[in-house]
């Protein structure tokens, strides 16, 4: 079934415990998700979950692509609703319509849709099938694969959640050419992410050919994709439940959820608070003495050519550091502090102090007013 012009997609493979997950990379994989779906026997019933402005775009070639699977389950776009109540209504729609422990969910969509709809798989019946066709690139090289799956509590975000694999990850680039250019830069900061921590060669691609990447040239962009995704299937593999490696890919995330926490998830996308995250990790790095400054110095150059991130010098240092605290409670209170050794190496630190974290959030031009007043 193979067509002249088409190439065969990539696959890589989650294996965790006794079960894989397969991610297809390839322009219009997406077109052949009935067949793929088939092929594989995921699901006699094949339930769609989205969003009105996702399946605005991409509803009918979804629809035709699963021939006709009638009427998908549609969510309101955004991260307020990524919480119980979404998950509540899919429940709703799925046992009106019948949707027994046979059925699939195929949830197309960003990081929202997957992680809301993965998450009613997850639970629903105790679990049901989960194919995920992600159509924001952080979705394609991050959300999508790994497993993980929640919702946000009114009281904090992803507090409700768990562990379910996909049986089926579908990455089609070609869906990326609707997607808002913030929205895309937000998932390249990721891709930079992998390139810190495991890939100079993704690295060096990604700078070299940052105009083809915005151009969303197959040629250069997807290659890309595939790579992100060999190294997050490669770290799941080795630790789903994040007991030490899969800490790796927080890389930047311990600044950047505080940068997210203190806006309240309203300033930055996730990306760009990791840019900043990124930024942070590696000046601490530096001033320790385990990265080379101009290693800092190419990333900090590449993280200024992908374009403008929000402004950060009114944010105080103080609030940035409670962040940092609450969040560090909730991973058994211990800072486990990624740190990058040179482009595509990091290791973990559990000794960073608050007075360097202090320092390294004054290098990067936060508010630190509050402090002398303080003093
Ligand atoms: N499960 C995990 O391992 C994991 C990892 C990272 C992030 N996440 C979660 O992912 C979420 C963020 O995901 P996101 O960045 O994809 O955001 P998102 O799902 O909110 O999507 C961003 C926006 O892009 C729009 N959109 C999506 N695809 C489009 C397309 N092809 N064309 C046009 N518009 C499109 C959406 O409607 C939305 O407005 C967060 O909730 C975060 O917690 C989960
Ligand atoms: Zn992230």
């Amino acid at each position: 079934m193979s067509h002249a012009n088409q190439q065969d997609p990539v696959r890589v493979d989650v294996t965790t415990g006794t079960q894989t997950s397969t991610i297809l990379i390839g322009e219009g994989v997406s077109a052949q998700l009935g067949a793929l779906l088939d092929d594989r026997h995921v699901g006699k019933r094949r339930f769609v979950v989205s969003t009105p402005t996702i399946w605005r775009f991409h509803g009918e070639h979804i629809q035709q692509a699963l021939g006709a699977p009638g009427e998908p389950i549609l969510i309101a776009d955004g991260e307020r609703f990524k919480n119980t109540q979404s998950v509540g209504r899919i429940y709703e729609a799925l046992i009106r319509a019948g949707a027994d422990r046979g059925s699939v969910i195929v949830a197309v969509g960003g990081g929202v849709i997957g992680d809301t709809a993965g998450f009613a798989a997850a639970t629903y019946l105790r679990g049901i099938s989960l194919v995920h066709v992600p159509t924001t690139l952080l979705a394609q090289v991050d959300s999508s694969i790994g497993g993980k799956v929640g919702v946000n509590h009114a009281l904090g975000k992803n507090l409700i959640g768990a562990f379910h694999q996909p049986a089926l990850v579908a990455i089609d680039p070609l869906l990326l050419r609707t997607l808002p250019r913030r929205e895309f830069r937000s998932g390249l900061y990721e891709v930079v992410k992998y390139g810190m921590i495991a890939s100079r060669d993704l690295f060096d691609r990604v700078t070299a050919n940052t105009k083809a990447i915005f151009a969303r040239d197959p040629a250069v962009l997807e290659p890309a994709i595939v790579e992100s995704c060999r190294i997050k299937a490669d770290v799941v593999s080795k630790d789903e439940r994040e007991s030490g490696l899969r800490r790796i890919l927080n890389f930047g995330h311990t600044i950047g959820h505080a940068l997210e926490a203190v806006t309240r998830y309203r300033r930055f996308r996730h990306g760009e608070a990791i840019a900043y995250g990124m930024l942070a990790a590696a000046d601490l790095a530096v001033v320790r003495g385990a990265l080379a400054e101009r290693e800092r110095q190419a990333l900090a150059g590449l993280i200024t050519r992908l374009g403008p991130l929000p402004p950060i010098g009114d944010l105080p240092i103080p609030d940035v550091m409670a962040a940092v605290r609450r969040d560090k409670k909730v991973v058994h209170g211990t800072l486990h502090f990624v740190i990058a050794i040179e482009i595509g190496a990091t290791m973990t630190v559990d000794d960073v102090t608050e007075e360097e974290l202090v320092a390294t959030l004054v290098r990067l031009g936060l508010s630190h007013a509050t402090i002398e007043t303080r003093m």
